[in-house]
């Protein structure tokens, strides 16, 4: 950070991994000023896909016994740090999200990705851990995004919706400056995941999710296993809530299969088209039990699912009087906007800042949110 009368400036490196386990993104972002809100600038974006043995162990993450995950948390820390090493920026901070292997609010969750090696490679300061202190206040330490949601999006007068479809789908509701109302947001429930499992089922592995939707839209739906799908606790639950692999991961799949077993190609398109209708509908579902006191006009959508065709064609049926467009503004796009995200929110770390939503994830207080890790030797 400079330290003249200029204002400061920190250039701050954002790691996302997120539960689809299909890499690493990255977003190198300059803040310029102090407080909640200053002007920043995307340096440099990235997306490294995780090696094969990292996909494996990570899409079933409950799998994985304590040796297994220790030995991962140390391997993977290796990982990033050679990653970020081969593309020589220069960054003051990094703040890393890490591989979420267990989520179980509000007692427990873990994120891996060793910070040391990274503090030691680049030789800078490594902000990590982001959930635990909001659990620590009894929250569900999720979802974490709304604040930046917030920072980006607020506008005026208008309401305005984020969504990010990546494994899970989150949903923000930003009210503009002038709506008392508070900022919402929570987990709508399955985003890729279930689709991806079913595709690499299809495909017997070659295939790691549905490219555009081009399978799904050769599906049709089958409505017994929807009706039966969409009868799911998570989506009584009111928030806050927030989802992992706990609840939409293999056994739950296993499960989908129980009542569905595709027999031949045709059957599979209508497994994918039926689940992408799933995710297409717990999002809307969600939107529609909005109160009168929002009215979005816009709903930005980010994550890998933006580029679902078919999703996005199903959630813009759905919501005719919203304008679904895919987020781009001011360098932040749909693939980089949560490592951007975690940039902001490791940001906050260092200028002391709270950065979880109490209303949000149910946490008693605001708190900072991450650890800091050092960098020992020089
Ligand atoms: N071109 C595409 N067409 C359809 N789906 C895609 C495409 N690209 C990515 N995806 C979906 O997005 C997922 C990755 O999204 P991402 O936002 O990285 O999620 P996460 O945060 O869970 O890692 C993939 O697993 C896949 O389901
Ligand atoms: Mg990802």
């Amino acid at each position: 950070m400079s330290n003249s009368d200029a204002k400061p400036m920190v250039n701050i490196l954002g790691l996302m991994t997120g539960s689809s386990a299909d890499g690493l993104d990255l977003c190198l972002v300059n803040f310029t000023g102090e407080g909640r809100d200053p002007d920043f600038e995307v340096l440099f974006s990235h997306e490294i896909p995780y090696p094969r043995q990292f996909q494996l162990c990570f899409r079933n993450p409950l799998e994985l016994n304590d040796e297994e995950i220790a030995e991962l948390d140390n391997k993977l820390g290796i990982w990033f740090a050679n990653e970020i090493n081969k593309l020589d920026l220069k960054i003051d901070f990094i703040a890393s999200h890490g591989q979420t292997i267990k989520h179980e609010p509000p007692h427990f969750t873990l994120q891996i990705g060793n910070p040391q090696y990274m503090a030691e490679a680049i030789q800078c300061p490594v902000i990590y851990d982001f959930r635990t202190a909001d659990l620590e206040q009894g929250g569900q330490g999720a979802p974490l995004i709304p604040i930046v949601d917030q920072y980006l999006l607020q506008q005026d007068n208008s309401d305005v919706l984020a969504l990010n479809i990546g494994g899970i789908a989150n949903l923000t509701i930003v009210p503009g400056q002038h709506n008392s109302a508070p900022l919402l947001a929570w987990d709508t429930g399955p985003g890729n995941t279930l689709i991806d499992k079913a595709v690499r089922l299809f495909s017997h592995d070659i295939l790691n999710y549905d490219e555009g939707g081009d399978l799904a839209a050769q599906g049709k739906i089958n409505h017994k296993l929807l009706d039966e799908l969409l009868k799911h606790e998570f989506y009584q639950r009111t928030p806050p809530r927030s989802a992992g692999q706990e609840q939409f991961g293999k056994t739950y799949f296993q499960h989908i299969l129980k009542q569905f077993n595709p027999r031949n190609d045709q059957e599979f398109k209508d497994l994918i088209h039926t689940l992408t209708v799933l995710t297409a509908k717990t999002i809307t579902g969600s939107i529609h039990t909005l109160s009168t006191d929002y009215s979005p006009t816009a709903m930005f959508v980010g994550g890998g699912g933006a580029f679902n065709k078919m999703l996005m064609n199903l959630l813009r049926a759905e919501l005719p009087s919203i304008d679904i467009v895919e987020m781009d503004l001011s360098g932040v796009n749909q693939s980089n906007k949560e490592a951007f995200g975690f940039a902001y929110l490791g940001y906050l770390y260092i200028n002391g800042l709270t950065a979880n939503l109490p209303g949000v994830t149910g946490a008693g207080k605001a708190v900072t949110l991450g650890k800091l890790y050092q960098p020992q030797s020089g």
